[in-house]
């Protein structure tokens, strides 16, 4: 018996990620985190969760390197879908003792939309009191809320629809009306016309980076498919 606990003990040592601010020179004008402790936290807790889709981990990487370095009090992402975007940033919050809300937007039930997630939409969130669940469209709920605590530092995760109209709306709407925001889109490696699909938001990121000059610092995951970039002000 005391050797079966000995075991679990050390099993669960083993398993627990360092929760110490893997922010790096937080007074400099850089972006810097540790990426081992980082590495850490995602191989022994968020993939056990989240598994590597649709985030392979280049993707998960950015997004717990964004949280933890820009510190967003406010999440606001688009769309839920099954809620393990939601899932992931409020993992990091809880981890690396971040307080942040997330507010999760997915189209309304009669929508028509091919990604709609129906009966599915938030499982990977239910019930959790940091997460609220919204049924609108994103960036119009977004804007909405965003009106509530302006002055709180705010993430955008745009993961809608990924046609260049709606993410060049959504980009242009989020400088207009959340001007303070830092701003991560999914699905943006630039080869994706080669391989033919979703080469929307890399070019709606590319014209409204042309049309702001100086706005935002940019960071992508540019490997491979699907490609993440965050947009950001420090
Ligand atoms: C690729 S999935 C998002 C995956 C999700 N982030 C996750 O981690 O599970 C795209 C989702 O965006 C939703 N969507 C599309 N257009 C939207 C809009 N204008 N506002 C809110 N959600 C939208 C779709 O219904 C779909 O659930």
């Amino acid at each position: 018996m005391r050797l079966i606990k000995r075991l679990a003990g050390g099993l669960k040592r083993f398993a627990s990620a360092s929760r110490e601010d893997p922010s790096i020179n937080t007074g400099c004008s850089e972006f810097e985190v540790n990426n081992w402790l980082i590495s850490d936290f995602i191989v022994k807790k968020l993939v056990p969760l989240a598994g590597i889709h649709p985030y392979p981990l280049a993707e998960l990487n950015l997004m717990v390197a964004a949280v933890c370095r820009l510190k967003p009090q406010q999440i606001f992402e688009w769309g839920t879908n099954i809620g393990k975007s939601a899932r992931i940033f409020h993992e990091v919050g809880k981890h690396f003792r971040i307080p942040l809300h997330v507010h999760s937007i997915d189209l309304p039930d009669d929508a028509e939309h091919g990604e709609h997630p129906r009966s599915d939409r938030g499982y990977m969130v239910k019930g959790l009191r940091d997460v609220t669940l919204y049924q609108a469209d994103g960036l119009v709920q977004a804007i909405e809320l965003y009106q509530n605590n302006p002055g709180y530092k705010t993430l955008v995760f745009i993961d809608g629809d990924h046609g260049y109209e709606s993410v060049l709306r959504e980009l242009q709407g989020v400088i207009k009306s959340m001007p303070n925001a830092n701003v991560l889109l999914h699905d943006t490696f630039f080869q994706s016309a080669l391989a033919g699909y979703n080469v929307g938001p890399f070019n709606a990121i590319q014209d409204v980076l042309a049309a702001s000059p100086g706005k935002y610092r940019v960071m992508s995951t540019n490997t491979g498919l699907p490609g993440m970039t965050l947009l950001y002000q420090l």
